[in-house]
């Protein structure tokens, strides 16, 4: 058995310790469960098939916008995050309720939309993350977060998740009109904070996420919290860890 593919996949070669510290927003910084208990609670039995489906959705949509006639059709993440969960709940709940899809349907579940919606903005953290960006703060390393979320979304979930003070930069791919994995959108990173790729890490818990940011040049740590498998394309990221402490591990070692 090849245990290097393992979870705890540390590489070989020794970089230089990263200067900044940037990470995924939805899943890395701020725990969506509560979005999916939400959606449990308003369409009973149908919750997490709900909740997986609008993520794929949303992020499918997100790559759709930025390929598609050179990004003629972006909209943010925002409005794209609205338009998969309309997709999910006709899909799924329709479906479920031996109702049609219709656009009466929709009207009928406009509460529920709004309410999930909502719920994006009152996301907490994982457990351990305030204290790995107080270590990270007190050590005077720059961080921030590069989320494909639009500013306002950000904001407020930075707010409800008590970082205001923690994090340097708050780097939306808003400004490129592009999302990860565009190369323009992880950019941003290096534009915010002077620094070069090779000189930032890169964490978040999408393997896709972690996949790109490796491809165009950052340090990375995928956070793999769900003892998932990692994306079959043949690169590594840089560290996998179990939750965000091994962020710290970069610094030590
Ligand atoms: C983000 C999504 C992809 O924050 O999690 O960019």
């Amino acid at each position: 058995m090849n245990h290097t593919l393992t979870a705890s996949h540390q590489p070989t070669a020794t970089a230089p310790a990263p200067r900044a510290v940037l990470f995924d927003a939805y899943g890395t910084l701020f725990d969506v469960y509560s979005v999916a208990e939400l959606a449990e609670d308003l369409f009973p039995g149908h919750g997490q098939a709900l909740s997986v489906l609008w993520r794929d959705k949303q992020i499918e949509y997100t790559r759709l916008v930025t390929t598609c006639n050179h990004g003629a059709h972006y909209r943010p993440f925002s409005e794209l995050t609205r338009a998969a969960l309309v997709y999910a709940i006709k899909k799924i709940a329709a479906h479920a309720y031996e109702s049609s899809a219709t656009a009466e349907f929709v009207i009928e579940n406009e509460p529920a939309i709004e309410m999930l919606m909502a719920q994006y903005q009152h996301l907490d953290a994982f457990p351990e993350n305030l204290s790995v960006l107080q270590q990270l703060k007190t050590m005077g390393i720059p961080t921030g977060i590069l989320s494909n979320g639009d500013p306002a979304m950000l904001r407020a979930a930075v707010y409800s998740a008590g970082m205001d003070d923690l994090l340097g930069h708050v780097i939306s791919v808003d400004a490129a009109r592009k999302f990860k994995t565009h190369p323009e959108a992880y950019a941003l990173g290096e534009q915010a904070t002077g620094l070069p790729a090779a000189s930032i890490l890169f964490v978040s818990s999408n393997g896709w996420d972690a996949l790109g940011a490796t491809w165009y040049g950052f340090q990375t740590l995928w956070v793999n919290r769900s003892q998932l498998p990692f994306e079959e394309l043949g690169c590594q990221p840089t560290r996998t860890g179990h939750n965000l402490t091994a962020v710290l591990d970069f610094f030590t070692a």
